[in-house]
């Protein structure tokens, strides 16, 4: 029994860590050239899974290790112009389509509607903090002050999505639901992200 165990734990290990290398490689071929290290990851029992949470944490691992490779580059290089742009389109097409997909349902039961508002309100103020670093001059020394910002912020909202909206949503829906709501998210995600633009507003309220 022990051993079928841990041909197990290693079947889902190899299975998850394919499944963010899978990620990561699809950050690092905006720019070839950079490091994505994302590290470790907090825990999650969701990555690799068949489900949409698992298609939600492979977005995850690849805007995990975006956000590194943007903190590699400096000033206003062609790298960061880039890797900004498909940054800011990224989030934008999967907090929509996470939304279409997962939450919409999500806060529709009483007993979630709490933790599908706080994932929408964080959207919200990761938007505008992309909106506001697109405006703001990517030479300048206190860009990347600002993108640290951003970066801790976001790595805190998909932290909590995994750890305990995904882990609370999960009890409420059926397997067929789960199955149903990765198509619809990869369906919405790619249009979403067709339709994505860089706004530039300044945040006057930080
Ligand atoms: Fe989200
Ligand atoms: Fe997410």
């Amino acid at each position: 029994m022990a051993t079928l165990n841990t041909a197990n734990s290693t079947k889902k290990t190899m299975s998850e860590r394919s499944a963010k290398a899978a990620a990561v490689a699809k950050a690092k071929a905006v720019a070839p050239d950079l490091e994505a290290r994302i590290g470790s990851t907090p825990k999650t029992k969701f990555r690799g899974n068949p489900d949409v949470f698992g298609r939600l944490v492979e977005d995850h691992d690849r805007h995990r290790a975006l956000l590194s490779m943007i903190e590699q580059t400096e000033g206003k290089s062609r790298d960061r112009e880039v890797l900004f742009n498909e940054l800011t389109k990224e989030l934008k097409a999967h907090a929509a389509a996470e939304e279409q997909a997962l939450w919409s349902s999500v806060l529709r039961n009483p007993a979630t509607t709490d933790d599908a508002r706080h994932a929408i309100s964080e959207h919200k103020e990761i938007d505008e903090m992309l909106a506001d670093l697109a405006a703001r001059d990517m030479s300048s020394s206190g860009w990347l002050k600002r993108f640290a910002g951003l970066k801790d912020e976001y790595l805190h909202h998909i932290r909590e999505e995994e750890q305990e909206q995904f882990v609370a949503a999960e009890k409420h829906l059926t397997p067929s639901d789960l199955r149903y709501m990765r198509g619809v998210f990869n369906r919405r995600k790619k249009e979403e992200k067709a339709a994505a633009k860089v706004e530039k507003k300044i945040k006057l309220k930080d």
